[in-house]
């Protein structure tokens, strides 16, 4: 046994003395705590804000002519709250990426979720994700779950850019990370996929948002990406027609949203972010807001609630 003997800590003559004692034995008196460790309601460390995909376009030109993918696994641009130096919300952090005509990303698989929602592309651009080769196209989501081999590649004459979003800052948080490259380092397509689950083509999405659209009653139409698509996020697009807005909603759930289609903005506890088509927003959770669009709008919108959901941590106000 290190440190003061119980003897010696049950003759504490003072309160001082006993902290003193208790320094290097790693105990904290609870009823001194120079922090409090509960609090009323969510703090609202990450604040709400948005990345401009022109710019993002712009620095990923850059990085096409200064790097090339041998040398970084990836050439992505990581969108960083200014809470925290890396994630986009608490738990997903978001990034745009880039690849060129004729390029390759190499293999690889991880514990950490991902999907990607693609924001310019050509045919010929992919991913293969478990040896299926999926299309990548504007408003396509491909999903690369937990542990699942995924890489991309570039066959056609332009670059093709999109949006990266992982669960990285909760895996990080958990610790159960784990990666590895792929053996061959270029994962071979086996399987060639029909429709494929990991895949959401934007005309398919397109279709079922003007058939909810028409049930909607006037309300902004919703739909689901899967059910959830991942054990840690949940997809969905949002589609606003010209004028409208989605129902004020506060609810302990992190979002992190791309702008499909069109332009507007979005109200968060007094603040107002604009955007258009690329942009990415976050609305960390416990925020009110409202997304509104004059000219109409396709929001993609990934949130974790079902981390929150199943840990019986989700409310809602309302
Ligand atoms: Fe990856």
């Amino acid at each position: 046994m290190n440190g003061p003997s119980p003897q010696q800590l049950a003759h504490s003559g003072s309160l001082e003395q006993l902290y003193q004692q208790l320094g290097p034995i790693r105990m904290g008196a609870g009823w001194a705590k120079p922090t409090p460790s509960l609090w009323a309601e969510p703090k609202k460390t990450f604040q709400a804000r948005s990345w401009s995909y022109a710019q993002a376009k712009g620095a990923l030109d850059a990085a096409g002519r200064l790097i090339n993918t041998e040398l970084a696994e990836r050439r992505n641009l990581i969108l960083q709250n200014p809470a925290e130096g890396y994630a986009t919300s608490r738990t997903i952090v978001a990034a745009y990426q880039m690849i060129m005509p004729g390029e390759k990303a190499r293999s690889h698989r991880h514990t950490p979720n991902a999907l990607r929602l693609i924001v310019d592309a050509e045919p010929g651009a992919f991913t293969i994700v478990n040896g299926e080769r999926l299309s990548m196209m504007p408003g396509d989501v491909v999903l690369t779950p937990n542990w699942c081999w995924h890489g991309h590649g570039n066959d056609s004459r332009a670059c093709a850019y999109w949006l990266d979003v992982l669960d990285v800052p909760l895996v990080q948080l958990l610790e159960p990370m784990f990666f590895e490259p792929h053996p061959d380092e270029f994962e071979k397509e086996t399987v060639v996929a029909n429709a494929s689950p990991m895949h959401f083509p934007w005309q398919q999405t397109q279709a079922r948002l003007e058939e909810a659209a028409s049930r909607a009653n006037g309300h902004a139409a919703e739909i689901a990406l899967g059910d959830p698509a991942l054990d840690t996020m949940a997809l969905a697009m949002i589609a606003l027609k010209p004028g409208q807005a989605t129902s004020p909603r506060k609810v302990m759930a992190n979002n992190v949203l791309g702008v499909v289609q069109g332009s507007g903005r979005t109200e968060v506890e007094g603040k107002e972010l604009s955007w258009s088509r690329g942009d990415v927003i976050v609305v960390p959770a416990w925020q009110e807001h409202v997304h509104r669009s004059d000219g109409g709008a396709v929001l993609f919108r990934v949130t974790d609630e079902p981390v929150m959901r199943k840990l019986g941590f989700l409310r809602e106000v309302h």
